[in-house]
């Protein structure tokens, strides 16, 4: 590693999920973890496992089948913590543990009730435990923002004497303006005698919109590692967004002067796209590199500047974030091969999804659609990758009927355990309503629908809808996705999927209470 590396820390699967209205599954967080691993990231962060025992067996399972990022898992600096974060860690080759403790007044004295000394004797034991399990150990000061900067040196000197081998200054509610949070990073710097043996790290939140420009003046001032989060997800306003960060570095050499990443940006889109779907967390279309008017022209001068020279309005391509311009299309002609021919080309590889049920969907779907684009395609293999692979409940048949001035009614038809069970529904708010009543009828599950959102996928009139849900059951929140021609059909199926996933966890802890 030379001082011009700088390191990109994701933190998407912890410090993005945990904000997540329902969290993702195991299988979810690793076609990320297998995602973040193709774009380059050095380092990924991928749960907190000491907080249920859902984040101790992802943190167990990317651990396991990730190669070539290195694995960390997050920890209070409490000694059960630490054990738990190593235990679930212990099947990597290589991984790191990540131990913080809050340093603020305002945290030291309201939150953790103690003081500044006492909080270093914890930060120094914790790095010591940690490093009883790995020589890779990262210590963090939460809320550095808000510390006074002698106490930030007082206990990153101590950390690295305990043996931590990164020490991160979050600014952890986004507080800070670019011009002090550079200075607190230089003060680390030229103050703490042994930073030499550490690499300094910035983890920043966007409170104030800030937290790109933070991360980046961090690294004018000396620090290597850069913590973020793909579409910048992350607690509140969330935190800083890998792909502006790495762009930035990448398109502004001429101030970054060599310095650079391992990131291959041609991954970028693809990997936002994923986890905005599966963390059913839309992209604001203005988002800087890749909402989906980054790369549009509106305004007649500029698209004349554009055919002109690409330079006048386009400071990166397209290309280097992985955006293709042309559509190619398929049709219900089109082969197995051809099907995963195109997923070739737009970067999946055979183990983000199932080839099976991927080409059934796509004949399905092109038997309605005539042709299936690209785009189409891409957003069927994201509803594969959050589907299980043992549904009790499956969609057989549905139909709906709106006369003006009667009540909607709906008709559907599922198999649930392999039984055939037809409902008819009279009486809802509309026929999406009328057929979740269908389906809640047959199921008897008592749930609440907390967030219902629909988005039209492709382009133009020919675009698929898709419905985004979010339910609670028993306490528990679950996220469901449907995608169909029709938007009665893909709410169907979003709330199928979200029953499913209700199953799914009542049949781990009916494991779990058998034990
Ligand atoms: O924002 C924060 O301070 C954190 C720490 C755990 C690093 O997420
Ligand atoms: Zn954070």
């Amino acid at each position: 590693m030379s001082k011009n590396d700088i390191i990109i820390f994701d933190t998407t699967l912890r410090d993005g999920e945990q904000a997540l209205k329902a969290s993702l599954t195991v299988k979810e967080k690793l076609q990320i973890a297998f995602a973040l691993e193709r774009l380059g990231v050095d380092v990924m962060e991928v749960g907190f496992p000491v907080s249920s025992s859902g984040d101790f067996e992802s943190v167990q399972t990317i651990a396991k089948n990730i190669k070539n990022s290195r694995v960390c898992a997050l920890s209070r600096a409490v000694d059960k913590d630490i054990d738990v974060a190593a235990e679930a860690l212990k099947v990597a080759e290589a991984f790191r543990i990540h131990t913080f403790i809050a340093t603020s007044a305002l945290h030291v004295e309201a939150k953790l009730r103690k003081n500044f000394d006492d909080v270093v004797d914890m930060a120094i034991h914790a790095v010591k435990r940690a490093r009883q399990y790995t020589d890779d150990v990262e210590f963090s000061c939460e809320d550095a923002g808000r510390t006074g900067v002698d106490n930030i040196c007082r206990i990153v000197e101590a950390a690295i004497n305990a043996g931590a081998t990164t020490v991160n200054i979050p600014d952890t509610v986004g507080y800070c303006l670019p011009s002090q949070y550079g200075s607190i990073i230089a003060d680390v710097i030229n103050r703490v005698p042994n930073i030499d043996k550490a690499i300094i790290s910035v983890h920043c939140h966007n409170d104030l919109g800030m937290a790109t420009a933070n991360s980046l003046t961090a690294v004018e001032n000396g620090a290597r590692q850069i913590e973020c989060t793909i579409n910048g997800i992350g607690e509140r306003a969330g935190n800083t967004a890998l792909e502006e960060v790495v762009m930035a570095i990448k398109t502004r050499q001429d101030l970054f002067k060599g310095l650079d990443t391992r990131i291959n940006t041609k991954e970028i889109h693809r990997v936002s796209q994923m986890v905005s779907q599966l963390c059913n967390m839309p992209i604001q279309p203005n988002k800087a590199i890749v909402g989906t008017n980054a790369f549009a022209h509106s305004s007649g001068i500029h698209q004349d500047g554009m055919v002109k020279n690409k330079n006048t309005y386009e400071i990166m391509s397209p290309e280097t974030i992985g955006l293709k311009k042309e559509k190619l299309n398929l049709t219900a002609r089109s082969g197995r091969a051809a099907v995963k021919n195109h997923m070739e080309d737009m970067g999946y590889k055979e183990n983000d999804y199932d080839l099976d049920k991927l080409y059934d969907a796509f004949l399905h779907l092109a038997d309605k659609k005539g042709q299936v684009f690209d785009y189409d395609l891409e957003a069927l293999a994201f509803i594969d990758m959050q589907q299980g692979d043992e549904d009790r409940l499956q969609l057989d048949v549905i139909t709906s009927q709106i006369i003006s001035g009667l009540p909607a009614s709906a008709f559907v038809q599922v198999e649930l355990d392999g039984e055939r069970i037809g409902q008819v529904s009279q009486g809802g708010n509309g026929p999406v309503d009328a057929t979740f009543n269908a389906i809640l009828k047959i199921t008897k599950l008592d749930l609440q629908i907390l967030n219902y959102n629909l988005t039209a996928k492709g382009e133009g009139a020919e675009a698929l809808g898709q419905v985004d849900i979010v339910v609670e059951h028993q306490g528990r929140r679950f996220h469901g996705v449907g995608l169909a021609t029709d938007i009665v059909e893909s709410s169907a199926r979003a709330l199928i999927h979200a029953i499913n996933a209700i199953y799914r966890s009542q049949k781990v802890a009916d494991l779990k209470s058998q034990k």
